[in-house]
C-alpha cells in the first residue's frame, strides 16, 4: 500500500533508496502473485442455429462456439455479442435495449422462449446450451424471425383509443378513475416480444387466423379501457371461430412470458365478454367530466 501510494504521488525521491528498493520488490511480488492468480478459463459451449438465405443451397445447421465465461457478461445476449464481436461476425440476431424493454432479442434458449438480454447463461460447463430463433416462425437469417404476420395481426386489433366525440388529439384531457386505470396493469407492460404467441401450439398450427396470446392481450387492453367507446366493435371483430376461440387454455403463453404477464387470463376475460358472462363496467369517472 505504502509503495503504490508513494509511486502514485511521485514521492519516491523523498523516502530514500531503501524504500525505493522495497517498492521494486513489492511490484515484482505483486506481479508474480497476479500471474499466479489468473483464473482457469471457464469454457461454455453454446450451439446456435445458423441459416443464411444469401448462400445458395445453404441448409439450416447448428454451429457450436466456445465462450470463456470469465471474460463474458452474465446474460445470453452478452455471450452472443461476444461470439459476434470476437469469433464470428456473420452471426445475425436482433437486439437493442439490452434490458428487457424493447422485445427485440426474443429467441428460444435451452428450450424456453425468452429474452436473451435478461436470460442468465447456464454456468454448467458440462452442458451445451442450444439457441434457436422463436419456434414456428419463418426465419429471415440465423436468429432473426420474420415478424410481419405478428405485426399485421397487432395492427388488425387497432391498438389505439377510439371515441365518437369528434375531439382531436390535444383538444381535451380524458379522465379515468384510479380503479379503472388499475384494470390496465398487467396488460400495458407487454413489450410485444412474441415469446408467448410462439410458444402456443394453437398459434403454431393456425398462426394465419388465430391472433395468438400477445395480440389478444393487447386487444383486451383496449376493450377494457374505460375511456374507449368501441368495445362492441372490438368484440364483434373477434367473434369468428378462429381469432380467439383457437385458444384451448393450455397456458404455455403465461408460463413463458419473460415479463411475468398473464396473456392466458386476458384471453379468458375476452371469452367471458364475448359469451355475455361478463360485461364491461361503466367508467367510474366520465372521461369528459361530469
Ligand atoms: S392459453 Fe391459449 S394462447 Fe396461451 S398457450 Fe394456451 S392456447 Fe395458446
Ligand atoms: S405477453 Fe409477455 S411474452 Fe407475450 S408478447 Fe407480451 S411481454 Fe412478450
Ligand atoms: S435487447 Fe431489448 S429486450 Fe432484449
Amino acid at each position: 500500500m505504502l509503495c503504490s501510494k508513494a509511486m502514485q504521488h511521485g514521492l519516491i525521491h523523498h523516502v530514500g533508496v531503501a524504500a525505493a528498493a522495497s517498492g521494486i520488490m513489492c511490484r515484482v511480488m505483486s506481479a508474480s502473485a497476479a500471474a499466479e492468480a489468473v483464473p482457469e478459463k471457464r469454457i461454455k459451449s453454446i450451439s446456435v442455429y445458423r441459416w443464411n438465405p444469401e448462400t445458395p443451397g445453404d441448409k439450416p445447421r447448428m454451429q457450436t462456439y466456445e465462450v470463456d465465461l470469465n471474460t463474458c457478461g452474465p446474460m445470453m445476449l452478452d455471450a452472443l455479442l461476444k461470439i459476434k464481436n470476437e469469433i464470428d461476425p456473420t452471426l445475425t440476431l436482433r437486439r437493442s435495449c439490452r434490458e428487457g424493454i424493447c422485445g427485440s432479442c426474443s429467441m428460444n434458449i435451452g428450450g424456453v422462449n425468452t429474452l436473451a438480454c435478461i436470460s442468465k447463461i447456464d454456468t454448467n460447463l458440462s452442458k451445451t446450451t442450444k439457441v434457436y430463433p422463436l419456434p414456428h416462425m419463418y426465419v429471415i437469417k440465423d436468429l432473426v424471425p420474420d415478424m410481419n404476420n405478428f405485426y399485421d395481426q397487432y395492427r388488425s386489433i387497432q391498438p389505439w383509443l377510439q371515441r365518437d366525440d369528434g375531439l382531436k388529439p390535444g383538444d381535451k384531457q380524458y379522465l379515468q378513475s384510479t380503479d379503472d386505470r388499475q384494470k390496465l396493469d398487467g396488460l400495458y407492460e407487454c413489450i410485444l416480444c412474441a415469446c408467448c404467441s410462439t410458444s402456443c401450439p394453437s398459434y403454431w398450427w393456425n398462426g394465419d387466423k388465430y391472433l395468438g396470446p400477445a395480440v389478444l392481450m393487447q386487444a383486451y387492453r383496449w376493450i377494457i379501457d374505460s375511456r374507449d367507446e368501441h368495445t362492441k366493435e372490438r368484440l364483434d371483430k373477434l367473434r369468428d371461430p378462429f381469432s380467439v376461440y383457437r385458444c384451448h387454455t393450455i397456458m404455455n403463453c403465461t408460463k413463458t412470458c419473460p415479463k411475468g404477464l398473464n396473456p392466458g387470463r386476458a384471453i379468458a376475460e375476452i371469452k367471458k365478454l364475448l359469451s355475455g358472462i361478463a360485461k364491461k363496467d361503466e367508467p367510474k369517472i366520465k372521461p369528459l367530466g361530469a
